[in-house]
């Protein structure tokens, strides 16, 4: 199972002809992270197998709590093998990345495996927020701010983002400082990353994204552009249609991206990451330069850029 979640092998063990595994963002960041601090390059690789190995982890679990059936353009490891094995699969995969991280010859691994405990316990506070907000309404007194989204998807996405961009820098023992603003320029990526993620679940193509398209709507997901659509002028017929007494079907949905879009959800989005992305590369310019080579500082702006445009 946890060959299959890393897209190495098809279900039940036979080799894939071709590898279908994630995007790699984490270990990217984990590597320039570490470079970035100056720090060894053998810290970069460990701290990306120790958070590749959570993610993974994490997305496990996710896609049991969101009922999600495909991921990587593949069936979901639950679908694939079941709920309770796929539960098990991710714990197996959590203390993996534990004994990955604790096993490292870096200079401070205790402090290596608190900034990965600690950015976890911030992940499932975000996942728990997450799912608490599908059942508020979309209008209203009782609705999700556009304040409280951002705090559950800085918690949720940025935090292990934060850890993978500075556990490196951890491991190999750096300077408070670099550490912070590692983490903090993480974090800020890690709201961007996750508002375009929320962006490919309505407008995306699943052929691309390797996802499903629409099922955060159904399922009443707290989504940045549907948040920033209902606080636009004209947003009324939008915010009857999501808070009409039955559950939205395929059609609904179709009709609820067009109206989103038409009054601004999709723009709004977009310039939210673009502000959190402007966040993160003043978070790295604070970076002690001494060690940072020009290729590393390149290759982050490249990787910022890429983000925001990203169709997967
Ligand atoms: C998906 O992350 C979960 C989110 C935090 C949005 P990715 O989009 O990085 O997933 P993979 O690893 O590339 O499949
Ligand atoms: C995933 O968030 C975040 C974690 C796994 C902690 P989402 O549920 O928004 O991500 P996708 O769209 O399923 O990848
Ligand atoms: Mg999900
Ligand atoms: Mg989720």
């Amino acid at each position: 199972m946890a060959a299959y979640s890393l897209g190495w092998c098809e279900p039940g063990g036979a080799p894939v002809s071709t590898p279908a595994g994630g995007k790699g963002l984490r270990q990217v960041l984990a590597v320039l992270g570490t470079e970035t601090a100056g720090a060894p390059r053998g810290a970069g690789v460990t701290a990306a197998v120790a958070v590749e190995l959570v993610h993974t982890f994490s997305l496990l679990h996710d896609d049991i709590m969101d009922g999600d059936p495909t991921r990587r353009g593949r069936p979901t490891v639950w679908k694939a093998y079941g709920t309770g094995p796929a539960v098990l699969a991710g714990d197996a995969l959590f203390a993996l990345a534990v004994e990955t991280l604790a096993a490292a010859p870096g200079a401070d691994v205790p402090s290596a495996v608190r900034h990965l405990s600690t950015a976890l316990n911030d992940l499932v506070r975000g996942q728990a927020d997450d799912l608490l907000f599908e059942s508020r309404p979309w209008a209203g007194p009782e609705s999700v701010r556009p304040d409280e989204y951002r705090a559950m998807a800085e918690h949720k996405t940025g935090a292990l983002l934060g850890c993978a961009t500075a556990l490196g820098a951890v491991l190999a023992g750096a300077p408070r400082e670099t550490v912070a603003a590692l983490d903090r320029a993480g974090r800020h990526l890690g709201v961007a990353f996750q508002v375009i993620d929320d962006l490919l679940g309505i407008w995306g193509d699943p052929a691309v994204t390797g996802k499903p398209v629409h099922a955060d709507l159904l399922r009443g997901k707290k989504t940045f552009p549907v948040l920033a659509a209902l606080g636009a002028p004209g947003a009324r017929p939008l915010a009857r249609l999501l808070d009409s007494a039955d559950p939205l079907d395929a059609a609904d949905a179709r009709r609820a991206a067009a109206l989103i879009e038409d009054i601004g959800g999709r723009g709004a989005a977009t310039a939210e990451a673009r502000r959190h992305i402007a966040t993160v590369g003043a978070c790295l310019d604070s970076v002690p330069s001494a060690a940072r080579t020009t290729r590393t500082t390149d290759d982050l702006r490249a990787l910022l850029d890429h983000l925001v445009h990203r169709e997967m």
